[in-house]
């Protein structure tokens, strides 16, 4: 990590929560005009990395991304819409919730497809890790979110480390 960087102060979710909307063309979907999982991974790593970098003020890069659901099909025309926000930091690396919803405007119907967590680390033009300010949960969902988060924080570094001895 580079010396030369302090964290900031704290900030809120809110500063950086973020909003992304897609209508889905023809070039995003499969030949039954399904969207493909691979083009909704790829705006999702995208509405993630928004609220990562209003957070952190840094670049940032993917370090992992968890499990990842599709509920329900997003076809030709809808409209995609992503929520991401900043649910805990640790160090140099914060945990990003996005979820994504499905509208459509001609049958005024809005379904859950998808909800994903990244875990981003902030990084100088150099790749040097950075320290990322604190993260402050104001309402009670982001305070559910925090605590969540450091659960899961726990499980993926424990995997981690499995791999790892798997692989020696
Ligand atoms: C992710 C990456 C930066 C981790 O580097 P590393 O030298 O192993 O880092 P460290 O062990 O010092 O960990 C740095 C931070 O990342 C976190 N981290 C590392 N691997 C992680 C993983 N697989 N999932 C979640 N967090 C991870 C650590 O917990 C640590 O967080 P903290 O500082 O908040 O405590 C490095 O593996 C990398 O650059 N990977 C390629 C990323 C990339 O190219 N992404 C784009 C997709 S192709």
């Amino acid at each position: 990590m580079s010396d030369n960087h302090l964290p900031q102060d704290p900030r809120p979710v809110r500063d950086s929560q973020s909003e992304m909307a897609e209508i889905v063309l023809p070039n995003d979907a499969n030949p039954l005009g399904a969207l493909l999982g691979g083009r909704l991974m790829h705006w999702i790593d995208l509405a993630g990395a928004m609220a990562a970098h209003r957070h952190s003020r840094n670049y940032v890069i993917t370090a992992s991304i968890d499990h990842l659901d599709f509920l329900v099909p997003v076809r030709v025309g809808d409209l995609a819409i992503l929520r991401s926000s900043v649910n805990r930091v640790f160090h140099t690396s914060m945990e990003v919730g996005v979820k994504v919803w499905v509208e459509n405007y001609i049958s005024d119907s809005c379904h859950h497809v998808s909800s994903a967590y990244l875990t981003y680390v902030a990084v100088d033009r150099d790749g040097h890790h950075l320290p990322v300010p604190a993260v402050i949960p104001e309402s009670d969902e982001e305070r559910r979110r925090y605590e969540d988060a450091g659960r899961r924080r726990d499980v993926r570094r424990a995997e981690l480390e499995h791999r790892r001895q798997r692989s020696l």
